[in-house]
Formats: structure tokens, sequence, C-alpha cells
């Protein structure tokens, strides 16, 4: 399969990735958080598609991509009105709402669940591409199976070209991780993916406590722990441990430290600052890990950042990021 590149500046790209979903093909799209890999999520075969794409296990489910809240009835039932509110605030936005599916949609797209994951993204050509067709689009993050999610077009080409019909490029994704994931199909409202949006975001506007996830939360098929991972081995380590590593470390290894890291004791070895601000980090985090990954490094060290709400998400990542030592 030849997989085409299609550019969201171009007049043609949005008919031609509409073209291709009509005909049961998948398309990678641009999002606000991470490049996703969809197809039109009324085809069963086509969404097969991308499980064989990605080498996903199929019981791990879909999230549906729609163009508005107005069509939150169209794939789910029982919609209870904190949906509504989130909606209003949200969307559209990072926030997936798991709500109880209609009848109609494919086991293929929820992994078996009654529960079906919905979200209306803000990235303005995926937008444009929901709007236009008035497809709903499941999608995952166009990675192959645990490996790191992609923020622009080149990551999914290089590990998914040959594999799927197109890549919709839209350029670099402008949050750079993963959406918050709520779950409302049930008595309480949880978080169990944290994500842009925090627990306390989603409480503030219910009126209502929402519960943080634990880190790992094995509720949901595909939420593993070993997931979002670079080749190279990665640990996460305190300044103070980092400090005695960078002093016995060789040049295959590669330190990855906050703004604030102290400058005068760095020697020789590969040394990236990150941000300091939470969007900032975030949004340039999965493409320094897949920058690294490709140098054939022995070992990338991570400083580990703040231990607060704000950073629940990037610390959620990195957790599972990181390998076993
Ligand atoms: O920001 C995002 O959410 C990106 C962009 C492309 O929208 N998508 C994304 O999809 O991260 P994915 O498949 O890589 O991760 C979504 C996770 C799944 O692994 C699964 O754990 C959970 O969402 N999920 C989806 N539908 C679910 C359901 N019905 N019940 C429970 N968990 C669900
Ligand atoms: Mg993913």
């Amino acid at each position: 399969m030849i997989t085409r590149r299609l550019l969201a500046s171009e007049a043609d790209s949005l008919s031609t990735a509409e073209a291709i979903l009509r005909a049961g093909g998948i398309v990678a799209v641009p999002t606000e958080t991470v490049y996703g890999l969809a197809a039109d999520a009324t085809k069963p075969e086509a969404v097969s598609a991308i499980f064989a794409a990605k080498g996903r296990p199929a019981n791990h489910p879909l999230i549906v991509h729609v163009a508005s809240v107005d069509d939150l009835d169209k794939w789910a039932v029982d919609i209870p009105d904190h949906a509504y509110t989130l909606a209003s605030s949200f969307w559209p936005g990072p926030l997936t709402m798991l709500l109880k599916k209609a009848a109609h949609v494919s086991p293929v797209v929820t992994g078996g669940l009654e529960s079906i994951g919905i979200r209306v993204p803000s990235h303005p050509v995926l937008h444009a591409l929901l709007l236009s067709s008035g497809i709903g689009l499941a999608a995952p993050s166009a990675n192959p199976y645990k490996q790191l999610s992609p923020t622009n077009a080149e990551q999914v080409i290089e590990k998914l070209d040959g594999k799927i019909d197109a890549v919709l490029d839209g350029g670099d994704c402008a949050i750079g991780l993963e959406s918050t994931i709520v779950d409302l199909s049930g008595d309480v409202v949880r978080v169990l993916r944290a994500g842009p949006i925090s627990p306390s975001a989603l409480s503030a506007v219910l009126g209502q406590q929402v519960t943080a996830p634990a880190s790992h939360n094995t509720s949901v098929p595909g939420n593993i722990e070993n997931h979002y991972q670079p080749k190279t081995p990665l640990r996460l380590l305190s300044r103070e441990q980092l400090l005695a590593k960078m002093a016995a470390a060789g040049d295959a290894e590669a330190f990855i430290v906050l703004a604030d890291f102290p400058k005068d004791e760095s020697p020789s070895q590969q040394i990236i600052s990150m941000p300091a601000s939470k969007p900032a980090f975030a949004k340039i985090f999965y493409k320094t890990l897949h920058d690294l990954d490709r140098k054939n490094l022995s070992a990338i060290w991570f400083e580990l950042p703040p231990q607060t709400e704000e950073w629940m998400d990037v610390n959620d990542r990195l957790q599972r990021a990181s390998h076993a030592s």
C-alpha cells in the first residue's frame, strides 16, 4: 500500500481524505492532542484495519470523534446532564466522555464494551473534515501499539508508512498529550486517564467531586502500564540521582532535565532542557522522545517533573514510558 501525504493547506486535501474514508480506508488525522488514525466508525471492516495497522489487540476500545455536541445522541444513549455541562465548557477540546453506547454502534469500535468514548476535537483541520463529511471517526493515536504517540505527520510516516492509506498533514499538535478521559457511564464521575483537563477543572464545572485516576487504572482495556514507550530504555530520576548519574555516564546516554537545572554542572553528554511551563513542556514531550529514540542511545535519563495536579498527565505518561529497572 502506498501511503499518500495530504497537505491540509492544499485545497483538495479534505475532499480527498473524505473520499478515502468513504471508501473504507484509514487516514491519519491531526488533532490538538496527538495524531489519530481514523476510519468511518460505521464501517466495521475499516475500523478493523486500524487495529491491524497498529498491531493493537481487538478488545482495546477506540474513541469516536464527532463534529459537535449535537452528534452525541447519534452514538450514545441515557446521556446524563453532566455530559452537556462538560461539553459546553470543554468541547471542542481535549476531553473524551465515556457514555452508554447506542445499539447500532459496532462492538469492533468499543472493543466489545457497552460504553463508548466520544470527543469533539478542536483542531481546525479535523473539525472542518468532521463538519463537511458528517462522518463519525473512530480513531486511536496514530502509533504502533505501545509506542510513542505522534505529534506531527513525519512521526506517523516513520512508523506507519505503507500500512495506512493517507496522512492528512496539519502541522504540529498544539497540546501534545492525549485527551482526559472521564467516565460518565456509572454512578460516580471519574477520570480514567489524566489529560490536559484536570479533575479539579471538571469538578469546578460540575459542582461535584470528580475522582482522579490511580497512575495506572487497569479497569480499562488498553490502559496498560507499559504504554507510550520509546525503544531506548528510559528511567525517571530525582535531581540528586541525575547529578550522580551524569558524573559517571558515557556519551551514549542522554539526559532530559527541567529548565532550572544547574547549567555549570553539565558535563559532555547530551543534555536537553525542557520548558518550565507545563503546556510548553507537553507540546514537545513526545517529539523530544521521538528525536532521541532515533539516535540508538543506551539510556534516556529523565528528571522527575513536579508532582502537582497540573503535571498529572505528564507524570502518568512518563511512568508508563519508563522501563522497569
Ligand atoms: O487525545 C486523544 O484521546 C487521542 C486523539 C487521537 O483523540 N486518542 C487516543 O486514543 O489517545 P487511544 O486509543 O490511543 O487511547 C484511548 C483510550 C484507549 O486506550 C482506552 O483505554 C480508552 O481510551 N477508551 C476508549 N473507549 C473506551 C471505552 N468505551 N471504555 C473505556 N475506555 C475507553
Ligand atoms: Mg494511544
